[in-house]
């Protein structure tokens, strides 16, 4: 027995050794033919695991999200490949292939979310559903804003919300710009999406809504104290007020509401509850902060270039000179052409979306690369929209570049490669015309009531470098100044200086 000990560990150690030859060999098998399938482009590992993943949050939370790219454009091309979460990623500058992404969603790629943000969102709304699914949702918010809807159900309704909102500010009150805008746009989702318009019910709203916006953009701890816990918390009470205004409605068979998205919904789709409050909910979390960004950078950028300032002032006046003291109209809001030129570029330059986020569904080709099933494909839109080789100046703050004949093909954003703020291909953003006619009146009313002039009278050349952090560094506060007959006096603040601006 004893004997036997030694030959039955010889046998042992020989299969141990041949199995881990015959492993070894198919895995170098496999790699090779992987390998040879799979064609990434140009880029770099990095560390492992991390790979380039602190880099690229380091730009993205920066004043200059395009940056990291920039500098791996610059290295490798305008496709390259890193690694990012413990994955692959194709990560593109390139507008061709921008598009091109954007034009195969789920059929080549699928948009890619964490779980804890579909928890958040819900699994059964338009931004988290993928396939038939989306495809149904995603009709379904087209429709409910789209250009004939706005004309009759939004355009009064927005105007309304900011008459209301933007009067709360007394003479000379210093404002927080990011804070008006945060407000304006929230107040506007809670009306337009659940048709709520008595002012206690928007304000007990607009706090859940504020709440719930807020855990969406921080880490997914859902532990008391944290702004994810706050927010699913407040994601209960929005879906229980929601199926409130549901029960309302079968109750008296019309919205008791008025006539929000919601009440809209449900009179003409047929969604089961659970469906509806997540559709809600999407639209809130896709359509407030970038609503918010673009009124607080087109006002920033416009108080940097005084001349692109007075050109839509003048455009503002001229409409409020024609149309008295009466809410605008349709026709106004379609003879806003410097004003549409202002949102354009504050969408170039100021990269509200600035990426969108894709996984391969499987093995795709693209030109001489093969991006291999489950890869992250990132469409870096700003990049894009800040290339030297597709807009001169890029950096620049440049309203009048869209009224060029030459950019008239570029400007188009809903099929352009080369502008594309709202994404495109079947997930194309279904409430941009919406957020158009929003931040067209938002300017109407922000510089037709108020005045301000902080100490940068001068002219400058602008850049994202100057972005979002620094409009906060900086402290744009603003002096709400009624255009009215109001004693002058002079404003406590340490930032901004304000003058009367002379009446017409
Ligand atoms: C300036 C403001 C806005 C910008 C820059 C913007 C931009 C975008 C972009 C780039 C996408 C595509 C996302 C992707 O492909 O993964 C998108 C999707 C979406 N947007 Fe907007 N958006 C804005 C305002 C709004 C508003 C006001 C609403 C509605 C109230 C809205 C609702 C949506 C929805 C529901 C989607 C998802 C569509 C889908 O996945 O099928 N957006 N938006």
């Amino acid at each position: 027995m004893r004997e036997n000990i030694p030959e039955s560990w010889l046998v042992m150690i020989t299969v141990i050794l041949v199995t881990a030859i015959f492993a070894k060999l198919i895995q170098f098998k496999l790699r090779k033919e992987d390998k040879s399938k799979c064609r990434l482009p140009p880029g770099r590992r990095s560390w492992p695991l991390i790979g380039d993943s602190i880099n690229w949050y380091n730009a993205v939370a920066s004043s200059h999200p395009p940056q990291f790219v920039e500098e791996m454009v610059k290295r490798y091309g305008k496709i390259f490949s890193c690694s990012l979460f413990g994955k692959w990623a194709v990560v593109s500058a390139d507008p061709s292939f921008n598009r091109f992404i954007m034009q195969n969603e789920g059929r080549l790629f699928i948009s890619s979310y964490p779980k804890s943000f579909r928890d958040l969102v819900g699994k059964n709304g338009v931004i988290t559903v993928q396939g038939e699914q989306q495809r149904k949702l995603h009709g379904i918010a087209s429709n409910m804003m789209r250009l004939e809807k706005l004309k009759f159900h939004f355009l009064n309704d927005i105007q309304s919300v900011m008459i209301q909102t933007l009067s709360h500010f007394h003479n000379y009150q210093v404002i927080l710009l990011q804070d008006v805008c945060r407000k304006v746009a929230i107040h506007l989702m809670v009306n337009q999406l659940l048709g709520v318009s008595s002012e206690s019910q928007v304000n007990e709203m607009a706090q859940l809504f504020s709440d719930f916006v807020d855990g969406c953009l921080s880490i997914p701890v859902n532990i008391p104290g944290y702004a994810y816990h706050t927010a699913m918390k407040a994601r209960e009470k929005i879906i229980s007020k929601i199926n409130k205004i549901i029960e309302a409605h079968r109750q008296n068979g019309a919205p008791m509401e008025g006539n929000g998205v919601l009440g809209r919904l449900l009179e003409e789709e047929s969604l089961p509850d659970d469906a509806v409050a997540d559709f809600i909910i999407n639209l809130l979390f896709a359509g407030n902060e970038t609503t918010t960004k673009t009124m607080l950078f087109a006002v920033y950028f416009l108080t940097q270039c005084p001349r692109a300032m007075k050109q839509l002032l003048d455009e503002q006046d001229s409409l409020r000179s024609n149309s008295g003291d009466e809410l605008l109209t349709w026709q106004d809001y379609k003879s806003m052409t410097f004003t549409q030129c202002v949102i354009d570029e504050t969408l170039r330059l100021g990269g509200i979306a600035i990426w969108l986020m894709r996984e391969a569904k499987e093995n795709v080709q693209y030109q001489d690369f093969v991006i291999p099933k489950g890869c992250f494909v990132v469409p870096f839109l700003s990049a894009v929209h800040l290339d030297e080789n597709v807009y001169s100046g890029p950096l620049n703050f440049n309203p009048w570049r869209w009224m060029e004949p030459e950019n008239e093909e570029k400007r188009n954003w809903r099929s352009s490669p080369f502008y594309a703020p709202f994404g495109g291909g079947a997930r194309f953003c279904p409430g941009a015309e919406l957020a158009r006619l929003q931040i067209a009146l938002f300017l109407h009313s922000f510089v037709t009531t108020y005045s301000q002039e902080d100490d940068n009278t001068r002219e400058q050349q602008l850049s994202p470098h100057d972005g979002l952090n620094t409009i906060v560094d900086k402290d744009l506060f603003l002096v709400s100044q009624f255009l009215g007959d109001q004693e002058e006096v002079e404003p406590e603040c340490p930032t901004a200086k304000t003058q009367r601006r002379k009446q017409k």
